[in-house]
C-alpha cells in the first residue's frame, strides 16, 4: 500500500516550498495519523513534530476537546456564506478574539490564511486614508528579512530574497528599514549595549516620508521565516513609538507568534504595545483548520461605516471566510487554554528548554543560539569567529532534515538555521528527549555538509 500511495504522491503532487526533484528521488514520509506532539508513518512509526506542522498546532494534534467542538459543529452546519449572514461559532470566536486582546482591537474581519490576514490589513489601511482624506498616505513600510506570506500585497513587504526574488516584476514598490539580526547586526553593533542604532533609518524615513506612509508591518519579536532573527523587546516599542508619532498605522503580523508561542498569548503582549492591525492565523485554530482573522479598532472601521451611497464599503471576502468548522476549531482551541492552563506548564517547560539548548554552544560550527518562549534556534556558521555563513550549495540543512528524519525527528532548518518551534503542550520529558535526538544529529561532523574540518 505504502509504495502505491509514494508513486501516486510522486505523479500528482507538486508540494509547497519543496525542489520536486529532491523528492521524487527518495522515500516519502506518509504521515497516517497522529497524537500529540508525534506523527506515525504508516509502519507506526513515530516522529516528533517538532516545527508543530509549520508552526500552527498549539496543543498536540488530535486534542479531544478540540474534536469535540468541530464535530459538534459538524452535525449542525457544515459551511455557510458570511457576507451579510453569520452562525453562532464565529460570533463566539470574535467575542473572544475581542477579550483576549488589548482594548483597543475591537472588530474582527476573518479569512483563511496568514497571507490574506496580512493583505486584508494593508487594504483596510489604504481604504482608511483614502476616506480619511488622506489618499497620499498610500505606501507601506516593512522590515527587510520580515515575512508575511506568499501573496502579491503579502510578497511586496516581505524581505526574505531567496523566496521572492524570482516574483519581484509582480511586486509593488515600498520602503524597508534594515533587519534587527542581532547575531549579524547591520549597523555592526553588539546587542546589549547597542542603542537600536538599526531604528535610525525608520526616524529617518518617517521625518521625510511620514506623510505618504499608509503603514508599517512588522513581526513582533522574532522574524521567522527570515531566520528566527529574535530581536529585543525595546526595538518593538521604540517602532510603534515611532509609527505613532508619526499617524502610520502599524500592523502586527502574529500569524506565526501569536497564541502562546512566545510564552505571553501574543508577543506584542512582552512589549506592552497595541497594534493598529493584529494578524492572526496558524494557532488561531490550535492549527486544526485554516483560518485566519484580521482585528482592528472602532476607529478605523468607524471610517468605513456610512450610508451605502457613500461607497465605503470594505470589498474583501473570501468563499471559506469564516468558516463554522475552523471556528469551531477556534473555540475548541480557546477551550484548553481555559482547562488546561499552558501557560502556568510553560512556566516549567520554557526555562527547561531553554536551559537544554545551552549545550549547542559548545558544537563548533554553532555561532548563536536563539531562545524565545517554546521557540530556539541555533544558526550554524563555517567559522565561529568571522561568522561566515555556509553557502547555498552546501545546503547544510538538508542533511540535517535527513538525520533528523532517521532519529524520528521532523526537523526543517530554514537555510542554515536549525530550530524547534515546540507546541505548547510539549512536556519536560519530551524536550529532553527532543533536544537529546537533536543533538545526536547536529553533534555529528558528518552530517554538516560544508564543515572546513
Ligand atoms: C509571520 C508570518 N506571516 C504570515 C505568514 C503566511 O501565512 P500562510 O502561510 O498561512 O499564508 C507566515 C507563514 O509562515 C508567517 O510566519
Amino acid at each position: 500500500m505504502s509504495l502505491n500511495l509514494q508513486e501516486k504522491d510522486k505523479k500528482n503532487i507538486w508540494h509547497p516550498y519543496t525542489q520536486m526533484k529532491d523528492y521524487s528521488q527518495r522515500d516519502l514520509l506518509i504521515v497516517d495519523r497522529a497524537e500529540g506532539i508525534y506523527l506515525f508513518d504508516e509502519n507506526g512509526r513515530r516522529y516528533f513534530d517538532t516545527i508543530s506542522s509549520w508552526w500552527c498546532i498549539l496543543h498536540g494534534h488530535n486534542h479531544p476537546t478540540m474534536k469535540k467542538y468541530v464535530s459538534r459543529q459538524l452535525e449542525k452546519l457544515d459551511h455557510i456564506i458570511l457576507a451579510g449572514i453569520s452562525h453562532e461559532s464565529v460570533i463566539l470566536l470574535a467575542e473572544k478574539l475581542v477579550e483576549i486582546t488589548p482594548d483597543p482591537l475591537t472588530k474582527v474581519f476573518f479569512s483563511d490564511n496568514g497571507s490574506t490576514a496580512c493583505e486584508i490589513a494593508l487594504k483596510m489601511s489604504l481604504q482608511f486614508w483614502r476616506h480619511s482624506g488622506q489618499p497620499q498616505r498610500n505606501r507601506f513600510v516593512s522590515v527587510l528579512g520580515g515575512y508575511h506570506g506568499d501573496t502579491i500585497g503579502a510578497m511586496s513587504l516581505g524581505g526574505v530574497p531567496e523566496f521572492h526574488e524570482e516574483f519581484k516584476d509582480l511586486l509593488f514598490e515600498s520602503f524597508s528599514i534594515p533587519s534587527p539580526h542581532c547575531y549579524r547586526c547591520p549597523m555592526g553593533k553588539e546587542q546589549n549595549s547597542c542603542e537600536l542604532e538599526c531604528l535610525q533609518p525608520l526616524e529617518d524615513l518617517l521625518d521625510r516620508e511620514g506623510q505618504h506612509i499608509a503603514a508599517m508591518i512588522i513581526e513582533p519579536l522574532i522574524q521567522g521565516a527570515g531566520g528566527l532573527r529574535i530581536y529585543p523587546v525595546r526595538y518593538l516599542k521604540r517602532v510603534a513609538e515611532l509609527t505613532r508619532q508619526h499617524g502610520v498605522h502599524l500592523i502586527l503580523d502574529e500569524v506565526a507568534t501569536g497564541f502562546g508561542r512566545t510564552g505571553r498569548m501574543f508577543a506584542m503582549e512582552h512589549a506592552d504595545v497595541v497594534p493598529d492591525f493584529l494578524c492572526l492565523s496558524k494557532g488561531l485554530t490550535g492549527g486544526m483548520l485554516p483560518m485566519a482573522a484580521t482585528m482592528t479598532t472602532d476607529e478605523i472601521y468607524n471610517v468605513f461605516y456610512d450610508d451605502y451611497v457613500e461607497n465605503k464599503t470594505f470589498y474583501h471576502g473570501h468563499t471559506f471566510t469564516g468558516n463554522p468548522l475552523a471556528a469551531a476549531a477556534g473555540l475548541g482551541s480557546l477551550q484548553v487554554f481555559a482547562d488546561e492552563k499552558p501557560f502556568d506548564r510553560m512556566k516549567q517547560t520554557i526555562p527547561h528548554l531553554h536551559h537544554c539548548m545551552e549545550r549547542f554552544r559548545d558544537l563548533p560550527w554553532v555561532g548563536d543560539v536563539r531562545k524565545l518562549g517554546m521557540i530556539c534556534a541555533l544558526e550554524l556558521v563555517k567559522n565561529r569567529e568571522t561568522k561566515e555563513p555556509f553557502g547555498f550549495r552546501e545546503r547544510v540543512g538538508w542533511k540535517i532534515y535527513l538525520e533528523g528524519l532517521k532519529k524520528g525527528l521532523i526537523l526543517r532548518p530554514l537555510g542554515n538555521v536549525v530550530y524547534l518551534w515546540l507546541p505548547l503542550s510539549t512536556t519536560m520529558a519530551q524536550i529532553d528527549e527532543i533536544t537529546e535526538l537533536t543533538y545526536q544529529v547536529l553533534s555529528d561532523p558528518a552530517n554538516i555538509n560544508g564543515w572546513p574540518g
